[in-house]
């Protein structure tokens, strides 16, 4: 299995977001990650899915849609039919969380679940058959360029671990201040979807760095560094 680096458009500049999503195609990006926040489940609002719609136009590489908010089920087939490809919901909003990922499932998008840097990998235990990936979030869902939260590494092998006594090879996929400095240190704990927003967007040519970030990430997975 590759790693796919997915870049956060969270940090580009919202009046220019067909040419941050062209910028990162051009690095080499394999999935554009997309954050849409209520101002309920986390204190700040971002987009719907017009924009969703919007970014579908201009992108040839699927859409991976990260839903922070209270009540994803009412939005699902709307994110769905805007184009998102990938679609995460978190655990901590969900009691029918069963419902909800084959809900997710039966619109043809691939189906996530979102874990919180409190909520423990057991929150999968019953759902972990099911999934098609799994978010680790490594920094507390909201904002974009936050540092890293150690833990987080172990949280990734855990998770990994979980997955596969329940024998699903499905990708996990880390969130959340990753950067050049810890990317070889997730792919190695077994993240395979790799999110990054300041580290691209913040740069002076998200381009550029889109393609070491992912050089990075192949180079640790041919390579793990050591625990
Ligand atoms: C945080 C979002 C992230 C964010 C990551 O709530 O879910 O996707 O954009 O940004 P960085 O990589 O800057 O932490
Ligand atoms: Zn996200």
């Amino acid at each position: 299995m590759s790693v796919l680096l997915a870049p956060s458009i969270l940090s580009a500049d919202f009046a220019a977001l067909g040419d941050a999503v062209s910028a990162v195609e051009r690095g080499g990006a394999d999935l554009i990650h997309v954050d849409v926040m209520d101002g309920h489940f986390v204190p700040n609002i971002t987009i719907g899915p017009p924009v969703v719609a919007a970014l579908k136009r201009v992108a040839t590489v699927p859409l991976d849609v990260h839903l922070m908010i209270s009540e994803p089920d009412r939005y699902i087939e709307a994110f769905a039919k805007a184009g998102a490809a990938y679609l995460s919901v978190h655990v901590e909003v969900l009691p029918h969380l069963h419902r909800t990922v084959h809900a997710i499932k039966d619109l043809g998008v691939k189906a996530g679940v979102v874990l919180n840097p409190s909520t423990p990998a057991a929150a999968l235990h019953d759902i972990a058959a099911d999934v098609d990936f799994v978010l680790v979030m490594s920094v507390n869902p909201g904002f974009g360029g936050q540092t890293f939260i150690p833990r987080s590494e172990s949280k990734l092998r855990e998770v990994r671990a979980l997955l596969d006594r329940a024998g699903n090879p499905a990708p996990v996929e880390v969130d959340g201040g990753v950067d050049l400095g810890n990317i070889a240190r997730v792919v190695s704990a077994g993240a395979r979807m790799i999110v990054a927003g300041a580290a691209v967007f913040q740069s002076s040519d998200p381009e550029r760095a889109t393609r070491e970030l992912r050089a990075a990430a192949a180079a640790a997975l041919a390579s793990p560094v050591p625990r």
